[in-house]
């Protein structure tokens, strides 16, 4: 690496073989779901009627390391191993004496990491026979992305987009259509549970329980169609440590290794991904200083606010119970445009490490978060997802301080996805339009009243 390299590359051949279960290694046992009905742990069988027992395997198993698929790394070749960059630009803005790497997950077709997960979701299904896929999205990314795995393995997807975002972002809709996936605006009128939502409250802005809800009823309904979940499992989480296997290898390359690693934190899977790799390092003692921060938004901080408890991952109460960091299983949090960041829990491996204190979190107001989605624009050149950019605003506040304590510090965030299609939020904050929602206290407290009494 010299003084002007800027991406930091791996061949093709280098996409890992292998992606990392940390459910091998973690100091605490994760509690296991539970089978709604009975409250007792889940069985393999509990969860054949929505996923394919190849991800039942993976969602319980304890090994290492496990095989990626070919044909799912021939796939991956379209856009994988993706870039670690040093954001130069941003570090001379800026005055830090800190380096700041990110590893760009938008270039992917969809524009985002959720295709790691996407495509061997796909994979596994498609091995079962399975026809159709349901799915829930909340800024569009998750829906396009499956939408775009489903088309290249030729299977039908079916996805209930949450309101706020399907008006906000008509074209990640558009998205869908081009890969032939059908996009209905959550609730819709089609299920059960979406039909109480809207009787009680016709203008709902929607939201990830209440669209989760949904997929997953489409889904019981008919033999041939499974459902896909874009985050918080930990089949997702481990598909998604194929980021975090790349950087470690990119460190390697310029023989360096991170100090503290930033990501935004919708449901867990792109933070999980990217930490877990590394995490490896402090749970084994070989890096215990490493400090890695999940990013949150201030509307919906579940990691900072929220109670470890058992919860239900849905609004209607039809998913297994997870034990995790919750805000309530109905509680709707307000419309922020990083659509993807409005989930009431989060990933019950990030959550395991987080109450052992392995893991720190923050959060931010979006205008905060806009401010510096507008600063990496201007000197990175990236216009980013709303999501990502809450990663971004924390290695600001970090860089800053290394300037202050003169501290050089190694920072690697994840750089989640493009904003291509975000930039009504964009024009909503070059028109003064953004508004901070306070941290719902009151909504909160009544949702977390409503949790299941285990
Ligand atoms: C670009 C982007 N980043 C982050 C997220 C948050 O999801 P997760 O926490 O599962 O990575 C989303 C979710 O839609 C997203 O679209």
């Amino acid at each position: 690496m010299n003084d002007k390299t800027t991406k930091i590359l791996l061949d093709e051949e280098d996409i890992p073989k292998e992606w990392y279960n940390i459910q091998a290694d973690l100091p605490t046992p994760l509690d296991p779901p539970l089978n709604p009905a009975t409250l007792k742990p889940l069985k393999s069988d509990d969860l054949k009627a929505i996923f394919p027992m190849g991800l039942i395997r993976q969602e319980m198993s304890t090994e290492r390391w496990i095989t990626i698929p070919e044909d799912v790394r021939d796939i991956y070749r379209i856009w994988r191993p993706t870039p670690l960059y040093r954001a130069r630009r941003l570090e001379k803005y800026l005055k830090t004496p800190a380096k700041i790497y990110y590893k760009w997950e938008g270039v992917s077709p969809p524009g985002s990491h959720k295709s790691n997960t996407s495509v061997p979701q796909t994979y596994y299904n498609l091995e079962e026979g399975i026809e159709v896929i349901t799915t829930e999205t909340g800024a569009g990314q998750w829906g396009s992305a499956l939408a775009f795995g489903t088309k290249l393995f030729g299977i039908k997807c079916r996805v209930y987009m949450v309101r706020a975002s399907y008006e906000q972002k008509p074209y990640r809709k558009s998205m869908m259509q081009v890969w032939g996936a059908e996009c209905l605006s959550s609730p819709t009128d089609r299920t059960k549970s979406g039909r109480a939502i809207l009787e009680k409250d016709p203008n709902t802005p929607g939201s990830l329980g209440i669209a989760i809800s949904e997929a997953v009823e489409d889904a019981l309904s008919d033999d041939n169609t499974h459902y896909a979940l874009g985050s918080v499992l930990n089949h997702v989480c481990l598909h998604q440590t194929i980021i975090g296997l790349e950087a470690k290898r990119q460190f390697e390359q310029i023989d360096e290794y991170p100090d503290v690693i930033f990501g935004c934190v919708g449901g867990g899977s792109n933070f999980s991904g990217t930490v877990f790799p590394f995490l490896y390092d402090k749970i084994k003692g070989k890096k215990p200083d490493l400090r890695v921060v999940a990013c949150e938004s201030m509307a919906c901080p579940k990691l900072k606010s929220g109670l470890y408890t058992y919860d239900f991952g849905d609004q209607a109460g039809l998913t297994p119970l997870l034990k995790m960091f919750t805000l309530g299983h109905d509680f709707v949090p307000p419309p922020i445009h990083a659509g993807g960041l409005r989930y009431h829990g989060n990933a019950p491996l990030l959550c395991n490490l987080y109450n052992d204190k392995l893991i720190d979190a923050v959060a931010y107001y979006q205008t905060e978060v806009f401010n510096a989605a507008i600063t990496f624009a201007n000197t990175e050149g990236f216009i980013v997802a709303p999501e990502s950019a809450h990663a971004i605003k924390a290695v600001i506040d970090e860089a800053l301080r290394c300037k202050k304590d003169n501290t050089p510090k190694t920072i690697l965030f994840n750089n989640s996805g493009h904003g291509y299609f975000d930039l009504s939020s964009y024009e909503a904050y070059f028109d003064g339009r953004l508004v901070d929602y306070e941290y719902p206290a009151e909504l909160v407290k009544q949702s977390l009243e409503r949790l299941p009494k285990i």
